[in-house]
């Protein structure tokens, strides 16, 4: 009995080990059984820097090589024309069990193939340029506006935790309408408090991250309902976004619920909240860290505010797009923290790449290595905003370029993203600022600050007194 155990187990960490497919695998080592490299593909290391457990591996297997991550079957890949290639021809987001548990199984984004497309069309129509331009541009200046001098009151700012409040208020006023200040707070509040453990193994029990996860996730849908819920009662107005789906209920067309309405905001809110804040907040840690990029963005933002003819008027969109070398410096930040993999994918058939096969089902993870290529990229450890100056800046995609991933599922939120992070480095540049010493940025797959990311405003802090707004 016992060696009939023993030869089961032994059969079956040889499977673990040597995964059948249809054809060759790529090389490398699926790891312990269920834990698979899980440990060392997550140890943190520095934003600028491809992780150890990476490098060691494109050493040693070449640039495609399998692996077992969270309970998963992987492969990780750092051919670009491989990753844009998967990221075309794929549809099925490459989350581990854990985000899938956390989006929901009925997640309009993940459901189906028709379901995804008109939750994107319905973002494109919140998040496009012709909204971002009417309405968006007003909403963040103020609030960025407003956050800056409530910093500036105390000295200080934390600069991912306002952008998280700017943001979740910002999406909240165009998903919900008008809201009491204070349930904008609260809302805004119960998100910065959501765990941060995204990728987890999947068990979901307590004690574990998971489970911490899954009880914010109640946390947060019961919150949003609620709200919904009210404002419909009341007969409030609602934000563009509840008025298109109430408009589609009312006009028959039965594509999505309440709830599956609540769910979508709910994922919605979650990546907006994951993403902008942290790379922010990164992009201001490497504005202070090169003077010459400070001096430079010193001068755009002093033009545009000395240009106001009139100084009520907050920030229009033309005087938005007139900030080139803010720009620059969003794509160069982009391109050089981009040290996890921007596409993800399960592949859904065998997928041949010379003489191996990616099998389907497995989880694909793309990695940017083009943004470190000397060939596209001169000095690419170099945080250099110039080298973009004869670049299309409205552009978030190219064969070289990829932070906001590729194919059908690119990022819908990108250029709200950049429009966000520039409106924040605008205010900040109202005043004189700099970043705290102790300040570094991490990566565990998502970015980290362990000692915060504040600024300090100096005692004279208004860089000059005709450069700030009436309020
Ligand atoms: C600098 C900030 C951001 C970065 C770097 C970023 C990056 C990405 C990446 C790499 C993907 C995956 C693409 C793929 O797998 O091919 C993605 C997808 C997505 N992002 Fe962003 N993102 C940012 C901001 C935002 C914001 C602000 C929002 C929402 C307001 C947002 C909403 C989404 C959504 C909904 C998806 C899934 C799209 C789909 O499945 O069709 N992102 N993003």
């Amino acid at each position: 009995m016992t060696s009939l155990v023993v030869v089961k187990l032994f059969h079956w960490i040889y499977q673990w080990r040597n995964p059948k497919t249809n054809g060759q695998l790529p090389p490398g080592s699926m790891g312990l059984p269920i834990i698979g490299e899980t440990f060392e593909f997550m140890k943190p290391h520095d934003v600028l820097q491809f992780p150890t457990f990476i490098k060691e591996r494109v050493l040693r297997y070449g640039p495609v090589f399998r692996t077992s991550l969270f309970g998963s079957k992987a492969i990780i890949s750092m051919d670009i024309e491989l990753n844009v290639e998967i990221a075309k021809a794929n549809h099925v987001p490459g989350v581990t069990k854990s985000i899938a548990r956390l989006f929901g199984q009925n997640n309009l984004f993940i459901q189906s193939k028709q379901s995804h497309k008109h939750v994107r069309n319905l973002t494109l129509q919140l998040l496009g340029t012709q909204c971002l331009k009417l309405k968006m541009v007003e909403d963040i200046d103020l609030l960025a506006r407003t956050y800056m001098e409530e910093g500036v009151k105390n000295g200080r700012l934390d600069v991912k935790e306002t952008s998280s409040k700017i943001l979740i208020e910002c999406l909240a006023k165009k998903v919900m309408g008008e809201m009491e200040p204070e349930a904008a707070k609260e809302l805004a509040l119960c998100w910065r408090c959501f765990p941060r453990e995204w990728f987890q193994f999947s068990w979901n029990i307590p004690g574990t991250g998971v489970y911490r996860m899954m009880k914010a996730r109640k946390r947060m849908m019961k919150l949003i309902k609620e709200m919904v819920l009210k404002k419909r009662a009341s007969g409030e107005e609602f934000g563009e976004f509840f008025k298109i789906i109430f408009g589609e209920m009312e006009g028959g067309a039965e594509k999505m619920s309440v709830e599956n309405a609540i769910e979508y905001i709910y994922t919605f809110f979650l990546i907006a909240n994951e993403t902008t804040p942290g790379n922010l907040a990164a992009t201001v840690k490497l504005i202070s860290d090169h003077p010459k990029v400070m001096q430079e963005l010193q001068r755009e933002h002093e033009r545009i505010v000395h240009g106001k003819t009139n100084k009520e008027v907050g920030l229009t969109w033309e005087e938005y797009k007139s900030m080139t070398f803010t720009q620059m410096v969003i794509s160069e930040s982009l391109r050089i923290t981009s040290t996890a993999p921007t596409v993800l994918r399960i592949t859904d058939h065998d997928f041949q790449v010379g003489d191996y096969t990616i099998p389907a089902g497995w989880i694909f993870m793309g990695y940017a290595n083009a943004h470190f290529n000397p060939e596209k990229y001169d000095d690419p450890l170099e945080f250099n905003p110039w080298r973009w100056k004869r670049e299309d800046m409205g552009s978030i995609l190219s064969k070289s370029y990829i932070p906001f991933g590729a194919g059908s599922r690119l990022c819908v939120g990108a250029e709200f993203a950049k429009l966000q992070m520039a409106i924040f480095i605008h205010h900040l540049f109202r005043y004189r600022w700099s970043m705290k010493k102790e300040t570094i940025v991490l990566r565990r797959f998502m970015l980290m600050f362990p000692c915060g990311s504040h600024v300090q405003f100096s005692e004279d802090t208004k860089v000059d007194n005709s450069l700030c707004y009436q309020s």
